[in-house]
């Protein structure tokens, strides 16, 4: 966990809150018990209990031999059990096994909590941040590099994350785009261009064209011939000294890099804001001498070296050229994030590959004191590490001729691939052409969120869009289509549903509509669980079950248009409709709302 999240509207909070108050008059000599409540897992399609209470086993050990009053941990369960303080919440408990609580949630209750969510709205059940400040660092591709697979992962998920957190009404929250604006890449892309366009002032972005194809060409130069090699390092010179010419062609080669991204964030919804490493770069002398003050640079065969714990290779803060690289920006572009901007907490969305680099990172300002030791106390850093993309065969997501991908034609492909199924339904024509535009980017783009996300970050996943784009399985074209549905079931009753919120009463009579109503009033904690863990798979998970919950069983067996309960199952509806579009929000995804 990273965080901890305070939720008062958490199921499990509340039962807490009451388990404590017994736990304290049951045992007044261990007056700092937590609670231990846990959701009931159905074994075999049963479930005995909604939730239950784990304190009375390892509560036992604890007093065995002090307190006379309990025989064994069964009659501590007991005894919990009987302290509890009366609550509308509970219908009734019962004691378990070798002393587990099991608690029965009243109907009533979860009912009128459900309502409450129609008219009090989904913020209402907003857990709080113990945090200010905060910023996510996602996406950040390199000027002139391949933005790929990786990038696309991790604007997806750093995304998901900020929504998260905005949910959790942080004050501030930062989607900072680090981009990779500065290197050495740049003195050959630069003396490329003044051979290719002697007036660069004039080249226009259709003159270039594709900059990874530059990018490669460039590079082919700067392999094959001496001269160029050379004309290359002196444009890096002269770029870094300032020259104007260089800064406009250096300018001029980032703006046709940033319109390339800006296409994949328009598609993907992602707003960022840029601070790139550029930005940093008159920040890495002083930054570097307060480090040098504090005895932390040493030499090491002619570079400057930061050691830190547990790691056996040194950080490189400044080459044997005495040229700086990545991680001499990071230990800038951190100490202006501490220090003039002031987070509290600090999140870094890239894959795995680099744990070891921001491991290091996170160290050296320990090590400074710029950071506290104990990685829960504030500001704090972490970082957040996802898996590999890869394609069928198992290798590094490619095309064919194995080239990278280029981003904006894999959005527009699932985009494709939608439109193609939408046009083929049998009411095709019934829908407007701008319809069937929102609707294949909606479903497409969110499917390409959705595959990502599901998957627990760390692992390597599979981009395959036959899978994805599946209208069965767990995708988000289910999940689009399951929402649709939904709406289509209140249009189909002709009620309006804000009259229905103002007079109608919810009732939870039928044991699926139990179900249906106790698994809307978990989401805050489950939600809890992953925004602690920064997991967008855990909310994939739940928004997938709440689909299966609502149609399996809700749908299958309770009909709403026309029944005598009709009122309250649309209102049952209409709570499931508002927490799986907050489920899509989060995710990124826009809804559809007609088939
Ligand atoms: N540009 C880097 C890459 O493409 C990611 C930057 C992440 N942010 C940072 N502050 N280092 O791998």
């Amino acid at each position: 966990m990273f965080i901890e999240l305070d939720c008062p509207a958490s199921v499990r909070k509340q039962l807490g809150k009451l388990f404590a108050e017994s736990l304290k008059v049951t045992v007044p000599s261990e007056p700092d018990v937590v609670p231990l409540i846990d959701a009931c897992v159905a074994k075999n399609g049963v479930k005995h209990a909604d939730y239950q209470c784990n304190n009375a086993m390892s509560l036992f050990a604890k007093i065995k031999g002090k307190q006379t009053e309990f025989k064994n941990p069964r009659s501590l369960g007991e005894g919990i059990m009987k302290n509890l303080p009366p609550s509308e919440m509970i219908e009734s408990c019962s004691v378990a096994g070798p002393g587990f609580v099991n608690i029965v949630l009243s109907k009533k209750w979860i009912a009128q909590s459900v309502q409450q969510v129609l008219t009090d709205g989904i913020d209402s059940w907003a857990p709080r941040l113990p945090v200010k400040r905060v910023m996510v660092d996602f996406s950040s591709p390199n000027i002139a590099k391949e933005m790929h697979v990786g990038h696309l992962r991790s604007t997806i998920i750093g995304d998901t994350l900020a929504r998260m957190l905005e949910y959790c009404k942080a004050e501030s929250l930062i989607r900072r785009n680090h981009i990779g604006d500065w290197g050495t890449q740049f003195g050959m892309l630069i003396a490329f261009l003044f051979e290719k366009f002697p007036n660069p002032e004039e080249v226009k972005e259709s003159d270039i064209g594709d900059l990874q194809a530059f990018y490669k060409a460039s590079k082919l130069r700067f392999d094959s011939d001496p001269d160029f090699k050379l004309n290359a390092q002196q444009s890096v010179v002269k770029l870094q000294g300032g020259d104007p010419k260089y800064l406009t062609a250096w300018q001029q080669i980032c703006e046709i890099s940033r319109t390339e991204f800006n296409k994949v964030y328009q598609r993907l919804g992602v707003h960022l804001e840029e601070m790139a490493e550029s930005f940093f770069n008159p920040l890495i002398p002083p930054t570097l001498e307060k480090l040098e003050k504090l005895g932390l640079i040493e030499d090491s065969e002619g570079a400057r070296v930061i050691f830190v714990e547990g790691v056996d290779i040194p950080l490189i803060a400044v080459k044997r050229d005495g040229g700086f690289n990545y991680f001499t920006t990071d230990l800038a572009s951190l100490w202006y994030r501490l220090n003039v901007e002031k987070l509290d907490w600090n999140i870094y969305v890239t894959d795995v590959g680099q744990a070891q680099h921001f491991d290091m990172l996170f160290k050296a300002f320990k090590r400074a004191g710029w950071l506290p030791k104990d990685s829960n106390e504030y500001p704090k850093c972490t970082h957040v590490g996802f898996g590999l993309v890869l394609g069928d065969d198992g290798k590094r997501f490619r095309t064919r001729s194995s080239e990278v991908v280029r981003l904006v034609d894999l959005l527009d492909e699932a985009k494709r691939r939608c439109k193609v199924a939408l046009l083929e339904r049998d009411n095709a024509k019934e829908w407007t052409e701008k319809e069937i535009e929102k609707t294949s980017e909606a479903i497409g783009y969110g499917a390409v969120k959705y595959a990502d996300l599901k998957i627990n970050r760390l692992t390597n996943y599979t981009f395959n869009f036959d899978q994805m784009l599946n209208d069965k399985g767990n995708t988000a074209v289910y999940l689009l289509y399951a929402h649709a549905r939904i709406c289509s079931i209140i249009r189909k009753s002709g009620k309006d549903i804000e009259e229905l919120k103002k007079n109608g009463n919810l009732v939870l009579d039928h044991e699926d509509e139990r179900t249906l109503g106790l698994h809307l009033l978990q989401f805050t904690e489950v939600f809890v669980e992953s925004c602690a863990n920064l997991l967008p798979n855990v909310l994939c998970e739940y928004l997938y079950n709440l689909s299966e919950i609502f149609t399996k069983k809700f749908y299958s067996n309770c009909q709403v248009v026309g029944s005598p309960e009709e009122t309250s199952r649309l209102l049952l509806c209409e709570a499931t409709l508002v927490v799986m579009r907050h489920c899509f929000y989060l995710l990124g995804i826009e809804p559809v709302y007609k088939l």
